[in-house]
């Protein structure tokens, strides 16, 4: 196991001390952050950081953190060896180059940044510098998408024909700097990618504003992978009831995720279960639910990101990834304007 030293000078690998943690951005998320980082073993929760008063005040009620209403004075005073970046996504990239700048390793929450240029600026820097630099794809900790990762490895449905996402909800009049596009198709962009261990080459996308008519609050887009499957992504915050679903439909049957409720769902293709080769039929098969434990994602999400900087286990979401997911929201907002299908650009970044 490698030895490495942290920020603080603590021995990283043994985990002899726990890691010095802090959250800059209190809100609906970063206030999760804080309470999970507070209770994780191998963590302590040092410091906060919120230009809001009275979120900093709420979020350290019953814990020894440090406030700051300036992140900037919490980075020079506090020694820290982790942070995690929980501002509005306009704001990501430069916090993350201030975290950056004070030599700490990073978790940005998603997406990434604004823009792919700004992303790239992040993504450079945490890599000149030798930091760890994690994004928050937090469904990629959603046990019942490991369980269908593992399923889908294991070969249960054979190959994966098209993959369709629908993640709607009510407007969320907080976020003002990005669109629907930005703000939830990262999610299942990247699941897509982690799921089918591949890259999207080309989207199209139709995009309306409804609410906040700055910015798209309504999309269709369709996604396509080098390896030949294809995407649909159904997302927007105009839908009086929330869904987040996953549907998965391969040549020997269809896999249904239920995201909010970690519940995986196979609906048997009958006819190729009896037949093996090249898919000839499809016929009604039975449907099992598998059993899954439920389980946080933001603490196995964080509970990765402590592990990956003590060194003693590799990041699961990557810069790359983040870089990814974002090139692609890009493209499909391009799409829906120019009402073109357009290319997306392969990612050129090592971690
Ligand atoms: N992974 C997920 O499922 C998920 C869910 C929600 C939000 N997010 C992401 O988290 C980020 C924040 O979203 P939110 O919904 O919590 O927003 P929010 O508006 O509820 O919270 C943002 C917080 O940042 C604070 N802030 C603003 N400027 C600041 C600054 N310069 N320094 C310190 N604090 C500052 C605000 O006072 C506020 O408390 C966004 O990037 C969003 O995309 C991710």
């Amino acid at each position: 196991m490698p030895f490495r030293l942290s920020p603080c000078g603590h021995t990283l690998g043994v985990m002899t001390q726990p890691l010095r943690a802090g959250v800059i951005g209190l809100g609906s998320m970063g206030a999760n952050h804080a309470r999970v980082l507070n209770d994780l073993p191998g963590v302590e929760l040092a410091a906060v950081a919120d230009s809001d008063a009275e979120r900093l005040q709420r979020a350290i009620a019953g814990s020894p953190a440090l406030p700051y209403l300036d992140h900037r004075d919490m980075l020079r005073e506090v020694p820290l060896d982790l942070v995690t970046i929980v501002v509005p996504t306009g704001l990501h990239r430069q916090v993350a180059l201030d975290v950056i700048g004070a030599g700490i390793h990073l978790l940005v929450e998603k997406p990434l940044a604004a823009t792919s240029d700004e992303a790239r600026d992040v993504a450079a820097a945490a890599e000149a510098a030798g930091l760890v630099l994690s994004v928050g794809h937090i469904e990629r900790f959603n046990p019942a998408i490991q369980e269908l990762k593992r399923r889908l490895g294991e070969g249960q449905g054979g190959r994966v024909i098209q993959i369709r996402a629908r993640r709607v909800g009510p407007f969320p009049h907080r976020i003002r700097d990005v669109g629907v596009i930005h703000d939830l198709a990262p999610h299942d962009i990247d699941i897509m990618r982690y799921l089918l261990g591949d890259e999207i080459e080309r989207v199209y996308a139709e995009a309306q504003g409804h609410i906040n008519t700055d910015h798209e609050d309504i999309f269709a887009g369709m996604l396509h992978f080098t390896g030949g499957a294809f995407g649909l992504l159904d997302i927007n915050w105009l839908t009086p009831t929330k869904e987040r679903s996953l549907t998965v439909l391969c040549e020997k049957g269809m896999f249904v995720v239920d995201y909010a409720a970690q519940t995986l769902e196979f609906y048997e293709n009958f006819a190729a279960s009896a037949r093996e080769g090249a898919i000839a039929s499809v016929t009604e098969g039975p449907m099992i639910r598998y059993l899954i434990a439920n389980r946080e994602p933001l603490r196995a999400e964080l509970e990765a990101f402590r592990d990956a900087v003590a060194g003693t286990a590799p990041p699961v979401v990557t810069a790359r990834d983040g870089l990814a997911a974002l090139a692609v929201s890009e493209a499909l907002v391009t799409a829906s304007r120019e009402h073109a299908p357009v290319n997306v650009e392969p990612v050129a970044v090592r971690q």
